[in-house]
């Protein structure tokens, strides 16, 4: 009597200390081997292994064994068929409480892997489906087992099935994470593919500013990621100076294409655009930031002399005033129909004019410093001097005038902009 409490004991501390290692295991097949090791030494058997029998499988696939050979059941064939058969025969999760006759259906489907040093194979059965299978030698003391060793191992292959069990659906979870961030990141990659392609339509109309919405776009996110914004943001940015003239889509051609000063009657035509940009845009989801509004305010400005609504400062969101000055910069260093690009220096004396007014300060010097920071050579890639071309900027010329800038705009920089240089 005492001896069955003692073996009660032992079996339950070591169901526990099974649930423990299951529970607390990080790593996979050192869980199974211990969990093996835990069975095998619960009832004093000498061998045995645990296979996996994973749904997409017709084949078995051996995770652990002890006093085996280490290829015992390896690809052991188990179609889907022969998984019917064994969940059939057993009808308890957990499998079978007793040895199965040799001629019973169980023992049959599983013949191959029988041998001299198997005595019992047990399915492990997680929600009604076959999970694995564990095969155990006999009792080192010769004793054949009892019907409370087979209720131990049923309740410790239920408890390893589970823990495979969990094993799976968490890969699976992770694997599913994994697709849906790939997916994710391609739709991204789409929808920002398809912007360019819609930015590049729209500035075919516009024979004379050819890649000015693309490169509009690259200026936006440049500045962005020097204001220290978040990855969203900067590529909503991207994407909002990709589209800030798409409203340019319903003025007339000839309005902006024209090789003159357009008259006021066809300038308040062309400075519909913002305003239709904004209609156009509004309807679509966009997955970044607040996109239409951009468009619509780009041609604001800080001291309320813009269009369409004459904002004023704080009215206008900071990221169309990021556009603004992206837009500004393209049309002063690209060539129109009447006027030739302005030289650096020219810029830099109209971003000192106009910031304040026209410009948000903040942003400028945002643009100074991730210009100043290519000229110093701190960037990996050169994207002003892929706009700008080869013979536009010139480092030692040029880096006076941008760090003299910054330093009026923001006293607080000075240091840190002599010390760039
Ligand atoms: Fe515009």
């Amino acid at each position: 009597m005492e001896s069955n409490t003692q073996k009660l004991i032992h079996s339950f501390g070591a169901l526990a200390d099974l649930g423990q290692e299951i529970a607390d295991s990080g790593d996979f097949m050192e869980m199974v081997r211990t969990s093996l090791h835990l069975l095998l030494g619960t009832l004093a058997i000498r061998r045995g292994a645990i296979l996996e029998c994973p749904e997409h499988l017709e084949t078995t696939n051996c995770l652990a064994t002890w006093g085996l050979s280490d290829d015992y059941g390896v690809k052991f064939p188990i179609d889907s068929e022969t998984k019917e058969t064994i969940l059939s025969s057993t009808g308890v999760e957990g499998g079978p409480a007793t040895t199965e006759a040799k001629d019973g259906p169980l023992h049959q489907a599983l013949a191959g892997l029988y041998s001299q040093e198997i005595e019992l194979i047990v399915p492990m059965i997680v929600r009604g489906k076959l999970t694995g299978l564990v095969a155990l030698g006999g009792k080192a003391s010769g004793e054949p087992f009892t019907q409370d060793d087979l209720e131990v191992v049923r309740a410790m292959v239920r408890h390893i099935g589970v823990g495979i069990h969990t094993h799976r659906l968490l890969a699976e979870v992770r694997q599913q994470a994994i697709e849906n961030g790939r997916l994710y990141f391609d739709l991204r990659a789409i929808y920002r593919d398809t912007v360019r392609a819609f930015a590049a339509a729209i500035d075919i109309k516009d024979k004379y500013t050819q890649g000015h919405s693309d490169r509009v776009g690259k200026y936006s996110e440049i500045i962005a990621r020097e204001m220290g914004w978040g990855e969203e943001e900067v590529e909503g940015m991207a994407i909002a100076g990709y589209l800030h003239d798409v409203g340019k889509l319903v003025v007339e051609r000839d309005i902006i294409n024209a090789p003159y000063k357009i008259d006021a009657k066809q300038s308040s035509e062309l400075n519909r655009h913002p305003r239709a940009g904004y209609d156009i845009l509004l309807p679509i989801h966009h997955p970044f930031a607040d996109i239409p509004l951009m468009a619509k305010y780009h041609h604001e400005r800080m001291d309320g002399r813009g269009y369409p609504d004459g904002l004023t400062d704080t009215q206008i969101p900071i990221g169309a005033k990021v556009v603004t000055l992206a837009d500004s910069f393209d049309a002063m260093t690209t060539d129109r129909p009447y006027k030739t690009r302005r030289s650096f220096a020219e810029v830099i004396h109209d971003l000192r004019r106009n910031t304040g007014t026209q410009f948000d300060p903040v942003v400028v010097c945002a643009f100074c410093r991730a210009l100043l920071k290519e000229l110093n050579g701190e960037t990996r890639e050169r994207k002003f001097l892929k706009m700008l071309g080869k013979n536009y900027l010139e480092a030692e010329r040029d880096k006076p005038l941008i760090i003299e800038l910054l330093s009026e705009l923001d006293p607080n920089t000075k240091a840190a902009a002599a010390g760039a240089d």
